[in-house]
Parts: structure tokens; C-alpha cells; sequence
């Protein structure tokens, strides 16, 4: 089997610093080169080769392709939905030139398997909002959601014409407790957490009915690893893999982490975020994933609650 040499592109982000961490265990530290518009800190820069890499340039992206070796590409780098709405042209820029940087790259390199995520933003109001389905409406509301969308046809016209293995999960919103989230609207049940931790209060920037589908880091990782190893015979879908674990409102969250901290206190105060909640699903069907290579998410609402709340206490303050 060739030596996998593996680029993660947005390695300081989210989901990018914990993914990073995985593949070099599985990989080796040395075997996987993560980069970010940011210079590169912590644990990350010093478990493992790291380098400065802006997506969207081109030059850059190939360059560093070749100086690596590189043959298989985990692209996390982009602008998220609400930073999107406020900077809608660097959204553009980031999401969908940095992308097409990454798709050429994959042709040009004959490279193994791209991940290039996808998201529930893909979907809007339109769409059926409970057990979203795989084939569905897509009409965001948001410039994140339209380059999510673009991304994925983008990234199926490169499968089906130009031969790349380019592959791609639309996320719902992730929980974690390495790496802050970097200008979500899902946000809001990532900070929960800290709050509760930090001060016993919280105010929450969308109601407390709002139902969203929502995930734990660790099963975001297993997902993502597991579709990039995936056989490709036996992918139908490529770019645009529903996925799904948890969906609950942030009422129910809050009631959750009460059961640690019986004095934890919420307040609700929408602001645009909401708008933007409002039009993605409550829920999403996954059986395409299930079907096709395996996905069974292990998390739900309490496990990943007391993990939580468990990590974020033992860290030092
Ligand atoms: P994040 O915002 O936490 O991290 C993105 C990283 O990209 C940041 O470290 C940022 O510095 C970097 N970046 C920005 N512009 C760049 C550029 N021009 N060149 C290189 N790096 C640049 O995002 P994340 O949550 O880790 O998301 C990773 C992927 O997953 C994205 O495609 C995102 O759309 C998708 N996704 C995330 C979630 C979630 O809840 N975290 C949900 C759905 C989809
Ligand atoms: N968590 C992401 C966001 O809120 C969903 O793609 O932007």
C-alpha cells in the first residue's frame, strides 16, 4: 500500500486541529503536513511537520503539494456561515477559489482521496426540514451555504470528468472542547459548554425551541477518516454525504447540562444568528452514509454531555 503523505489544509480550525491529531497517529507525525492561513501553535506545531498555507493562492497550494510529496488532502480551511454573512466576498474567495485551488491540485497531481466538507447550510428553507433527505432541495439562504453547494456539484463534476477522488460529508453542527469554533451559527452549543463551566450562566444567540442536528468531535473524526477510507467502488454519492447523530433544541441542551450544574442559568437573546438557524433542518436522514460505507455515529445528547463538561473541568484555568 503506498505511504499515505497527507495535507490538512485549516489546521488551526475546529474540527482541523483534533482531525490532525487523529491522522498522525494513524499516519505518523511526519506523514501529515498541517497548514493554516495562521502561523501554526501548540500541539500542533509540535507534534508534526506545519507550514503556512493561504488556499487561495494557487501557487502556494501547488508548491506545496510538490515540496511535500503530498498525496492525499483533508481541506478544512474556510470562512464559516456567519463570518460569511458579514464578509460574503471572502467567503466567496476562501470557500469556492480555495477549493477550486484544491480540486485542480487533485487533477494536475493524480493525488489519492480529497475530503472537502460540505455542511447543513447546503440546505434552506425550502427543504424538508425533519429527516432531511439525501437528494433534496438545495436553496441557501446564506453566501456559506450557496459555496457549499457549489462546492459539491463542483466537486462532482471533478469526480465524473476529470477522474479526481474527491469526497465530502455535509456536517451538522459540531461540539467539541480542543479548538473553539471559528464564526458558526451552531456556535452557540459549543460555548454553552464553557459558560457553564466558567461563570454558571449563559446567553444563548438563538431561542430555546431552535432544533438543530448537531455532533460530537470524536464522531466527526471517526466520519471523516472512515469516508476517506472508504472503498470508492462502493460510493453511489461522493461529495454530498448526509450525516447525522444528535438533534435537539438549545432548551434541551440547557436542561442537559443542569443535570451537572443544577444552578446553571440560561437567558435567550436571538440576534441574526437565528435567521440563519431558521433555515436549516431540524433533523437529517444518513442512510446513504449508513448504506455506503458504514457511518454509525456513537454519541448522543447525555454521553457527550458528561464528556464534555468532564474535559473542559480537568482543563487547566
Ligand atoms: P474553523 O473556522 O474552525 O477553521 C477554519 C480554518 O481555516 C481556520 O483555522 C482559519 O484560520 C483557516 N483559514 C481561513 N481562511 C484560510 C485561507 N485562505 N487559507 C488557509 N486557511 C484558512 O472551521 P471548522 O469548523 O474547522 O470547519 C472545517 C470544515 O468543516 C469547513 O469546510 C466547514 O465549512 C465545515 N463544517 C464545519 C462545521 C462545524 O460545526 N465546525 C459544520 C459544518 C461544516
Ligand atoms: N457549524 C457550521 C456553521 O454554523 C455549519 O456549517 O456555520
Amino acid at each position: 500500500m503506498t505511504q499515505k503523505t497527507v495535507l490538512v489544509t485549516g489546521a488551526m480550525g475546529q474540527i482541523g486541529s483534533e482531525l490532525t491529531g487523529e491522522l498522525r497517529k494513524r499516519y505518523g507525525s511526519e506523514n501529515v503536513i498541517a497548514t493554516d492561513i495562521r502561523e501554526l501553535e501548540g500541539r500542533l506545531a509540535e507534534s508534526g511537520s506545519c507550514d503556512v498555507l493561504d488556499v487561495t493562492d494557487r501557487a502556494a497550494v501547488f508548491n506545496m503539494i510538490k515540496k511535500y510529496g503530498i498525496n492525499t488532502i483533508y481541506h478544512m480551511a474556510a470562512i464559516l456561515s456567519a463570518t460569511g454573512e458579514k464578509h460574503p466576498a471572502l467567503c466567496w474567495e476562501v470557500n469556492m477559489n480555495g477549493s477550486i485551488n484544491i480540486m485542480d491540485a487533485a487533477v494536475e497531481f493524480d493525488l489519492g482521496t480529497v475530503i472537502i466538507p460540505s455542511s447543513i447550510a447546503a440546505f434552506g428553507p425550502e427543504t424538508p426540514r425533519f429527516d432531511t433527505p439525501q437528494e433534496t432541495i438545495l436553496k441557501p439562504k446564506t453566501m456559506y451555504g450557496v459555496t457549499k453547494v457549489c462546492g459539491e456539484l463542483l466537486g462532482d463534476y471533478y469526480v465524473k470528468n476529470l477522474g479526481a477522488d474527491i469526497r465530502g460529508l455535509r456536517y451538522p453542527g459540531i461540539i467539541s472542547s480542543e479548538t473553539l469554533p471559528g464564526g458558526g451559527t451552531t456556535d452557540y452549543a459549543v460555548d454553552i459548554f464553557y459558560r457553564a463551566v466558567e461563570d454558571g450562566r449563559y446567553t444563548c444567540f438563538v431561542k430555546e425551541d431552535t432544533m438543530l442536528p448537531m455532533m460530537y468531535m470524536p464522531d466527526c473524526i471517526k466520519a471523516t477518516i472512515d469516508l476517506a477510507e472508504a472503498d470508492r467502488e462502493s460510493l453511489i454519492h461522493c461529495c454530498e454525504y448526509n450525516l447525522s447523530a444528535l438533534s435537539f433544541t438549545a432548551g434541551d441542551l440547557a436542561a442537559e447540562i443542569k443535570k451537572h450544574i443544577p444552578g446553571f442559568e440560561v437567558t435567550y437573546e436571538p440576534d441574526f444568528r437565528q435567521a440563519i438557524a431558521d433555515t436549516w433542518p431540524a433533523s437529517i436522514d444518513d442512510s446513504a452514509a449508513r448504506e455506503e460505507w458504514g457511518w454509525k455515529p456513537h454519541w448522543d445528547l447525555e454521553s457527550m454531555t458528561g464528556d464534555m463538561l468532564e474535559k473542559l473541568r480537568a482543563r487547566p484555568h
